[in-house]
C-alpha cells in the first residue's frame, strides 16, 4: 500500500501565517504538522509516500526531506493550482500506478493513528473506506450518511443544511478503483474536482464504499484555535525530558520538555510546556499548554496556552494567552506611555488587547 499525503492548497484561514508557510509546516508542540502526519503513516508500515506540494513546495521540501529520517521514501508531486483533492490524486496517478493507497490531508492531526481502520480496510477491501467523526456542526466539512451496516450511502461536501453530524475526517482508503470516479466527475460550483463527489460516484455506481466512525481526537487544523487546541492536546501526551539548563531559583511543574541550550532563569514553567533548543525565559511564567520554538527569548512575561514559534521575543507583558506569535516577531510593553498601545502589524493579522 501507498501513501498520498495532500500538501498543496492556500491556506487562507491561516494567514497571515499562511503568507510566509505553508499551513502544514506550522509547529504544534514544536513539530510541524505535517511531520505529525507523517509520522502516523510510517506507524501503518507505509513506506512509500507521495506528497503533493503547491507553490511553496520548496519549503516544505527543506523541512521534510526525503523521508529517511522517518523511514520512508518521499516522492514531491508539484501541483501548480489548488484545484481539489480529486484534482490531486488524478496528478498522483503515475505515482500510484493500480496500488491500493491512503490518502492523507497534510492538515489533519490524528494523535491517535488510524491503524484499526487500516486494518478494517486491508482485511474487507472495500473500494474505498472514509473515516468520520460525530461533530456539532457539520456544515464546514464533508457529510456522511450511513445505513445500518456501516455503508456510505450519501456523501455532500459543506452542505448548508446537513443530513447527518458525520463529519469526514480527512485520511481515506482507496482501492484503484478511485480513479475511474476520478475520471467521471465534473469540478463542483466552487471550481475543484471534489473528493466527496468522486467517493459519492462510486456509491451511485453501486460499489462498496465503508465508513469507520473515529472514537479519538482528531483536528483539521486550518484554523487558528483549531491549531492552538491540538497543541495543547498533542503536548499533554509529551514525555517529560530536561536536556536544557534550569536554574536554581525556577520551578517546574507537570510534564516539560527544555530542549538542549534552552535556558530557564527565574522562572516558573507549569507543564504541559515545551520549550526550544537555544530559547531563553527570565523572570516569567510560563504554560499550561505553550509550545515555545527555538532561539526565542521570554523575559519578565506571562504566556499560556500559547504557540511561540522560533525567533520571537516576548518582553514585559504580564499575560498572554490563547496567541499565536509567529517567527522572529517582537511583542513588548509600550515603553513611551503604558496605557498605549503601539503596532507594526502585517497584513490580515488579528489582534485582541485588554481594552
Ligand atoms: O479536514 C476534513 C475535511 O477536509 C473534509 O471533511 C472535507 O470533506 C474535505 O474536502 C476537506 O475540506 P477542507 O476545506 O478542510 O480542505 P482544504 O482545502 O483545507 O484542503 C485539505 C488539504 O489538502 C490541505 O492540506 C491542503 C491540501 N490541498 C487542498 C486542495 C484544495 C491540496 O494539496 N490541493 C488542493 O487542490
Amino acid at each position: 500500500m501507498k501513501a498520498l499525503v495532500l500538501s498543496g492548497g492556500s491556506g487562507t484561514r491561516l494567514r497571515p501565517f499562511s503568507y510566509s508557510m505553508p499551513k502544514q509546516l506550522i509547529p504544534v508542540a514544536n513539530k510541524p504538522v505535517l511531520e505529525h502526519v507523517l509520522e502516523n503513516i510510517r506507524d501503518l508500515g507505509i513506506t512509500d509516500i507521495g506528497v503533493i506540494v503547491g507553490d511553496r513546495g520548496e519549503q516544505i521540501a527543506e523541512v521534510i526531506g526525503d523521508g529517511a529520517r522517518l523511514g520512508a521514501r518521499i516522492t514531491y508531486i508539484a501541483q501548480e493550482e489548488p484545484l481539489g483533492l480529486a484534482h490531486c490524486v488524478a496528478l498522483a496517478r503515475p505515482f500510484l500506478g493500480d496500488d491500493d493507497f491512503v490518502m492523507y490531508l497534510g492538515d489533519n492531526i490524528l494523535p491517535d493513528g488510524v491503524g484499526d481502520v487500516a486494518g478494517r480496510f486491508t482485511a474487507h477491501r472495500p473500494d474505498a473506506q472514509v473515516i468520520v467523526h460525530k461533530v456539532p456542526d457539520p456544515r464546514a466539512f464533508g457529510v456522511a450518511e450511513l445505513d445500518t451496516g456501516g455503508r456510505v450511502v450519501r456523501l455532500v461536501e459543506k452542505p448548508q443544511d446537513p443530513q447527518s453530524d458525520l463529519a469526514l475526517i480527512g485520511v481515506y482508503f482507496f482501492t484503484p478503483a478511485i480513479h475511474e470516479a476520478v475520471a467521471a466527475i465534473e469540478p463542483s460550483p466552487r471550481g475543484e474536482l471534489e473528493i466527496t463527489d468522486a467517493i459519492q460516484w462510486l456509491v451511485t455506481q453501486g460499489r462498496e464504499v465503508r465508513a469507520s466512525e473515529y472514537s479519538g481526537y482528531w483536528k483539521d487544523t486550518g484554523r487558528a484555535e483549531d491549531v492552538l487546541e491540538c497543541n495543547r492536546r498533542i503536548l499533554a501526551g509529551l514525555k517529560p525530558g530536561i536536556a536544557g539548563h534550569v536554574d536554581a531559583h525556577s520551578t517546574l511543574v507537570g510534564t516539560v520538555v527544555l530542549e538542549a541550550g534552552a535556558r530557564v532563569v527565574r522562572s516558573a514553567i507549569e507543564g504541559p510546556v515545551i520549550i526550544g533548543a537555544g530559547s531563553v525565559v527570565e523572570d516569567s511564567r510560563i504554560g499550561p499548554g505553550t509550545s515555545v520554538g527555538r532561539d526565542c527569548v521570554l523575559r519578565r512575561s506571562r504566556v499560556a496556552d500559547s504557540i511561540i514559534l522560533d525567533r520571537a521575543e516576548i518582553t514585559g507583558i504580564p499575560s498572554l494567552e490563547g496567541s499565536l506569535i509567529g517567527r522572529g516577531a517582537q511583542v513588548g510593553a509600550c515603553t513611551l506611555e503604558p496605557s498605549h498601545h503601539r503596532l507594526v502589524v502585517g497584513d490580515d493579522t488579528r489582534i485582541e488587547v485588554a481594552a
